[in-house]
């Protein structure tokens, strides 16, 4: 697929500038440059990712539904349109993908929305292990009725470690590809073998492995490099470490020196490794969303990576 992708793309049109001050980004989402995911869905980088908004963890406490279809309808309002979700992200009751319909349904046309599909897990919370093919057929129609959607944007298979290459799962969403239920696949917590697998079975748009500053994973820089190289975005998971920002000196020391805080310095980090990495940061809270779309913003210069750790 030829590299269509520039992640400094101009930004969208700002407003008018204000008497006093620079001008303001009518979408600020949109100042982290554009991926084509897929090389044909145009999205922001800086994206969100729903999983905290039913329950802060898998354990609860409970979300609040009326924060979280106001968190995500915000997002829309500041460019986000890269929202990242799952059935399985759930408490109790509560769930992501009916918190996306209730907020954002009819969706702006540009909204593009990611799932995943691969664990399972009852009502009751518990895990069950890997879906099978035929599991994982009807988990993509409940993610098309509880998001109310014809079709999926994006559907990563996740897969739990012990997954084995060749359990015909990955033909098994590529079938619902080619059907049209599915506009573009993606792999998530692969190794390179299994995208590679996958790759030999139907274009894969996206990666989603964990990657943050800190988590020192040897095989996250090369599979980061082996995307950029073939045209799929890299979309970390827990970006921000999964608690707010890792605890690193450096962290703290470049945002001082920028006036922000040490998540928006993570997030900032994340999109300057690679021009093909997404960010999904995760949150439920109103001022938080805020913080991490601002961060679309934040450019950091060699003295700041240089205090930032290498992966
Ligand atoms: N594929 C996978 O296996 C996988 C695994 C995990 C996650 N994901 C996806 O990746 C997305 C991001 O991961 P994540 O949400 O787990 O973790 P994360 O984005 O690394 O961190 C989220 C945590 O940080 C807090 N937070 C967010 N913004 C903050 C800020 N500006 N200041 C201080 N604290 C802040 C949130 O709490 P508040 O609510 O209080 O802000 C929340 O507890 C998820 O939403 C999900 O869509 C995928």
């Amino acid at each position: 697929m030829p590299n269509t992708n520039d992640s400094h793309a101009a930004t969208e049109a700002t407003a008018a500038t204000p008497a006093s001050g620079p001008a303001v980004p009518t979408r600020p989402a949109s100042a982290a440059g554009t991926w084509l995911l897929g090389g044909d869905l145009p999205v922001h980088r800086m994206g969100f990712g729903a999983m905290r908004l039913p329950g802060r963890t898998w354990e609860g406490p409970a979300g609040d539904p009326r924060t979280a279809r106001a968190v995500l309808r915000r997002a829309v309002e500041l460019g986000v349109n890269h929202i990242d979700t799952a059935a399985f992200y759930f408490y109790k009751d509560l769930a992501a993908n009916t918190f996306i319909r209730e907020a954002l349904h009819p969706y702006p046309d540009d909204l593009v929305i990611a799932t995943k599909v691969g664990p399972d897990r009852d009502p009751d919370h518990n895990w069950l292990g890997a879906a099978g093919p035929a599991k994982l057929k009807d988990d993509v129609h409940r993610n098309l009725r509880e998001l109310g959607v014809d079709h999926l944007d994006l559907v990563y298979l996740r897969f739990l470690g012990e997954d084995g290459p060749g359990d015909g799962r990955f033909e098994a969403l590529a079938e619902l590809r080619e059907q049209g239920l599915i506009r573009h696949l993606g792999v998530s917590n692969a190794t390179p073998a299994q995208l590679a697998e996958a790759r030999a079975v139907a274009p894969v748009a996206a990666v989603q492995n964990r990657f943050s500053p800190g988590h020192h994973d040897p095989e996250a820089q090369a599979m980061i490099a082996l995307c950029a190289r073939q045209g799929i975005a890299y979309v970390p998971f827990f970006p921000l470490g999964g608690a707010g920002a890792p605890h690193l000196a450096g962290l703290r020391a470049v945002a001082d020196r920028h006036g922000v805080t040490a998540a928006q310095v993570t997030l900032a980090w994340s999109l300057s490794v690679s021009p093909a990495m997404l960010a999904i940061p995760g949150t439920s809270s109103p001022a938080h969303l805020e913080e991490n779309v601002a961060a679309a913003a934040l450019r950091l210069d060699a003295a700041d990576l240089a205090e930032l750790p290498a992966d």
